[in-house]
């Protein structure tokens, strides 16, 4: 689709039905029903960026801020392998404590388990993205966040869209599978920037695209701002579905803390992926990106249960490979 084809879409609320139907055809179509489950682990909640929309930002000073020790990060991955997890996230803030020798010594550690490993760590230097990918490293999640280059510089006070753009580039050049996405609903955010946000997802042919609501946090500059709205979140990725047919979507959690049961619907308009949470419980309420996240209360087990039960509703099942995008 060109952009004002996405533009019409997006502005016209008649034809959501038929989007939602046509992107879960277009799941089907392309990469079947098996849905791929990604164990989170959220291992440092200190980050020493600004994003005005995120709660763990440098300046929110009411955060208790945590680290995982390189033991801790572990035995949580090994928890998620036995929980038959075949991808390990690991996500933190910007963190500098983690240096290259400690990601890599890490990124080592959790390969001998025989799973996929996905980074989510944030803007580093080509060097740091290439000794993570030889050390073992295989996906890498980035968001650009939004393309609207003014909106982006007004949102990420002391950083530069250019290096965000350079970046997903590199981790292309790189061999990793790259994983992108936007926020739906930042203030001042256009429809049109959203269509180019999708037209971007397939320029750079990403691998992996996240998209979900944004949620304000009380902590932060944007805790006025009206939420996003679901179904504007919904149709940016079900838009995504139809122009990158062969991709990894997830149902972001995101979406599910604005909209009951907001995954499965994201499942059965487009997504194939969900990322449960298999972080240890008494870190889980610290990686407060926005406030009211499910889950803080439970453990890896029962997330794990809980979402192949909601998946096995819908007539779904979880798959059990590594979950590539092509299958391989
Ligand atoms: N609401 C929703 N999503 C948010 N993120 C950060 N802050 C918020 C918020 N307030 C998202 C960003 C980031 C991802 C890890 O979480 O898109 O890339
Ligand atoms: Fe955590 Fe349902 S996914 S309890």
């Amino acid at each position: 689709m060109n952009k004002d084809e996405l533009i019409a879409i997006l502005s016209d609320e008649t034809k959501n039905d038929w989007l939602f139907k046509k992107a879960d055809e277009i799941r089907r179509q392309n990469v079947s029903e098996g849905i791929h489950l990604r164990g989170l682990i959220e291992f440092s909640n200190i980050c020493k960026r600004q994003c005005k929309y995120c709660g763990l930002r440098w300046l929110n000073k009411e955060v208790e801020r945590y680290r995982l020790s390189e033991n801790d990060i572990l035995s949580c991955a090994k928890n998620a392998v036995m929980l038959g997890y075949r991808t390990i996230v690991l996500q933190s803030g910007e963190d500098d404590y983690y240096d290259t020798d400690r990601m890599c010594r890490i990124i080592k550690d959790i390969k001998e388990f025989d799973v996929a490993l996905t980074l989510s760590i944030g803007e580093k230097t080509y060097d740091e993205y290439k000794a993570f990918k030889d050390a073992g490293a295989d996906r890498y999640l980035l968001r650009i966040e939004t393309t609207d280059k003014n909106l982006y510089k007004n949102m990420h006070p002391n950083a530069d869209i250019e290096n965000r753009f350079r970046c997903l580039y590199d981790l292309k050049s790189l061999g990793y599978e790259t994983g992108t996405g936007c926020l739906v609903g930042l203030p001042g955010q256009t429809i049109e920037s959203l269509a180019d946000d999708i037209l971007f997802f397939k320029e750079l042919d990403a691998d992996m695209v996240g998209i979900g609501p944004f949620i304000p946090h009380g902590q932060t500059p944007l805790k006025d701002v009206p939420q996003g709205d679901f179904w504007l979140a919904l149709k940016v990725m079900a838009l995504t579905r139809i122009n990158l047919p062969d991709i990894n979507i997830p149902a972001t959690t995101a979406m599910e803390t604005i909209k009951p049961n907001g995954r499965i619907i994201a499942l059965q308009s487009g997504a194939n992926v969900v990322m449960p949470n298999v972080t240890s419980t008494e870190y889980r309420a610290k990686y407060e990106i926005y406030p009211n996240k499910i889950c803080i209360n439970d453990a890896a087990e029962q997330c794990r249960n809980c979402i192949e039960n909601k998946i096995n509703s819908i007539g779904r099942f979880v798959s059990k490979d590594y979950g590539f995008r092509n299958n391989h």
